[in-house]
């Protein structure tokens, strides 16, 4: 007996297969990013907030919008994501400083928030701003069909020094405004402000101890906090593709 698949039955197929969830970001959304066995991203522990999607972590230590995209790694998750498919791009903690200087680490965008155009004072390869590596980066998964989600930064430590701040770096106006700027298909989720909430709520002593190191990577613990706080932000956004796949369970940490 032979079966005969059809074109629209495959379609089917393609559409009941598991949505998955790509992660692009550095050490703080990296299993281990920061290699230190002390301390630990949050991409891994997003997985047991969500149901009925896969996660792929493709968060690396030490990287930048900039460097994401100038080593292939943005370009690497395009060829590799499907119609439904949605994509988290995280990115801040290393994107600062100064690309003009003659120590350029590769790393530093151009700041702005649009077309401007830097160059590296290092070896004088032309230099673009956070928002035009992220939105070049997400208009290319959502030409393949998939959805993005431009997710803010993860705060340091708010309550280094026994006080409490959360003011924000600029990123995390650069996330927000990219995201607009992109349109349909592209989602914000302010993870900054729902884990500094989640910090507040916490108070001095328990958030200090989450940060074993330093005042950027968390512990195992803290970095499954980051993870709670961003599915309890995804949950509640009105719209966000992800937003589905979220747990009704999840603890509520902000
Ligand atoms: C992460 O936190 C959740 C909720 O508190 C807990 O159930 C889970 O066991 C933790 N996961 C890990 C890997 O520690």
């Amino acid at each position: 007996m032979k079966y005969i698949v059809t074109a629209a039955a495959l379609a089917t197929l393609c559409e009941l297969a598991q949505a998955t969830v790509y992660l692009a970001g550095d050490s703080t959304m990296a299993r281990n990013g920061a290699n230190d066995g002390v301390t630990d991203g949050w991409g891994p522990y997003l997985e047991s907030y969500l149901t009925g999607t896969t996660v792929v972590n493709k968060a690396i230590g030490g990287r930048s919008a900039r460097s994401y995209t100038n080593e292939g790694r943005f370009a690497e998750i395009a060829t590799l994501v499907q119609a439904n498919d949605i994509v988290v791009i995280e990115f801040g903690h290393n994107d600062g400083g100064s690309p003009n200087s003659a120590s350029d680490n590769g790393r530093s965008d151009c700041p702005g928030t649009g077309d401007e155009v830097c160059t590296s004072g290092k070896d004088g390869s032309t230099v673009y701003t956070f928002a035009r590596y992220v939105s070049d980066a997400a208009e290319s998964y959502i030409a393949k069909g998939a959805s993005v989600v431009i997710s803010s930064q993860t705060p340091n430590n708010l309550w280094e020094g026994g006080v409490y701040s959360d003011s924000a770096p600029r990123f995390v106006e650069y996330a927000r405004l990219v995201t607009g700027d992109i349109g349909e298909n592209a989602y914000y989720i302010d993870h900054f402000q729902a884990v500094a909430e989640m910090y507040e709520k916490l108070g001095n002593a328990e958030t200090n101890a989450l940060y074993p190191k330093d005042h950027t990577h968390t512990s195992p613990e803290g970095a499954n906090l980051s993870a709670n706080a961003f599915a309890q932000a995804v949950r509640s956004a009105e719209g966000n593709p992800l937003a589905e796949f979220v747990r009704t369970d999840i603890p509520l940490v902000y």
